[in-house]
């Protein structure tokens, strides 16, 4: 039996697609009660932040998907208290996963330069991370930059902006590099390393092959989706007004905006590892995950 966090988010979703797929017991922890119609896929409530919950949500279990992050959740006033939520939650699963014997944690975090100063989000996600690791559970967890596919609260304050400003104001973050990945190779790896015993007790940086820079990025996008834009640069980081503007038109929590946009001075840039070897597969290339992703939002 797997348990399922998350599984209403991005990431979460997606896994328990591919899970009932491949007819995979899966329950979910879910704050609000759902149904399903397939019978490998059952719910129980339950919150991160309620211990008990998850001792209950852990029995039987032998692998749990973490797909967990606070951002959004802190009380209004204590924004910058989402540190605290996620190592909470991240402690009282992994109490509860010890109680009931749970075998592995899959866990999927932010990609970071360790010799670089982390932004607030980053140190947490490193924080989890680390709790993860140093459980005594077996865990595999994968470090992603940006994510490509709509829902995901980093491409859509990219679409966001793309989309709406015909001149768009670039920052300090112009040469940051980062390597993004398509939503459907996040998937294939999170699913598929199930059956790869040789990913327990690992870390991976996951990523296509190429590194751009976010002003390259945000070319490139508006670029596929046939917009003229020009681009005007502005020295500093005008970190405040850019995540209220873009708090404001996207359809990301604006504390979550806050936060990413503060995460844009940090370069993600993956570590080299053997994945392609181990899953006979290389992530898409960006345009053609972008591709893939506007001719999704077209078919819908
Ligand atoms: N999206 C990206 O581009 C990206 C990039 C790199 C890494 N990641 C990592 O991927 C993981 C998942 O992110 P995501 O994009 O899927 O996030 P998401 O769409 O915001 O989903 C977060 C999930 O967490 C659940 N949740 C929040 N608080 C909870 C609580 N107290 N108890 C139980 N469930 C709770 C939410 O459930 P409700 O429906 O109840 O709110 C939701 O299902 C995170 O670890 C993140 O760091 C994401």
């Amino acid at each position: 039996m797997i348990l399922l966090t998350g599984a209403t988010g991005f990431i979460g979703n997606r896994v328990l697609q591919a899970l009932s797929l491949k007819n995979m017991k899966v329950r979910c922890l879910v704050r609000k009660q759902k149904t399903s119609q397939n019978p490998n896929i059952t719910y129980a409530i339950g919150d991160v932040l309620d211990r008990d919950s998850l001792i209950l949500a852990t029995k039987g279990v032998e692998t749990v998907y973490y797909f967990i992050h606070m951002m959004g959740n802190q009380p209004k006033g204590e924004q910058k208290k989402f540190d605290v939520l996620d190592r909470i939650a991240i402690e009282n699963m992994a109490a509860a996963c010890k109680i009931n014997g749970v075998k592995r944690i899959i866990h999927l975090t932010g990609m970071r330069n360790e010799t670089e100063k982390l932004s607030h989000h980053l140190r947490s996600r490193k924080e989890v991370e680390d709790i993860i690791r140093n459980s005594g559970i077996s865990y595999t967890v994968f470090r992603a930059s940006m994510i490509i596919g709509h829902g995901g609260a980093a491409f859509d304050i990219l679409d966001t902006a793309v989309k709406k400003f015909p001149i768009i104001p670039v920052f300090d973050w112009e040469d940051t590099h980062v390597q993004p990945i398509f939503i459907e190779d996040v998937i294939k790896y999170l699913v598929e390393c199930l059956e790869k015993k040789e990913t327990l007790n690992k870390c991976y940086d996951i990523g296509c092959s190429q590194v751009l820079t976010y002003k390259e990025l945000i070319q490139t996008y508006a670029e596929e989706l046939g917009l003229k834009r020009k681009y005007i640069r502005i020295p500093g980081s005008w970190h405040w007004i850019s995540s209220f503007v873009l708090g404001k038109l996207s359809p990301v929590n604006p504390n979550v905006v806050y936060w990413l946009i503060e995460s844009l001075q940090n370069n993600m840039v993956c570590e080299g590892n053997d994945l392609n070897k181990i899953f006979g597969f290389e992530p898409v290339p960006f345009k053609e995950s972008l591709r893939r992703t506007i001719i999704q939002t077209t078919k819908v």
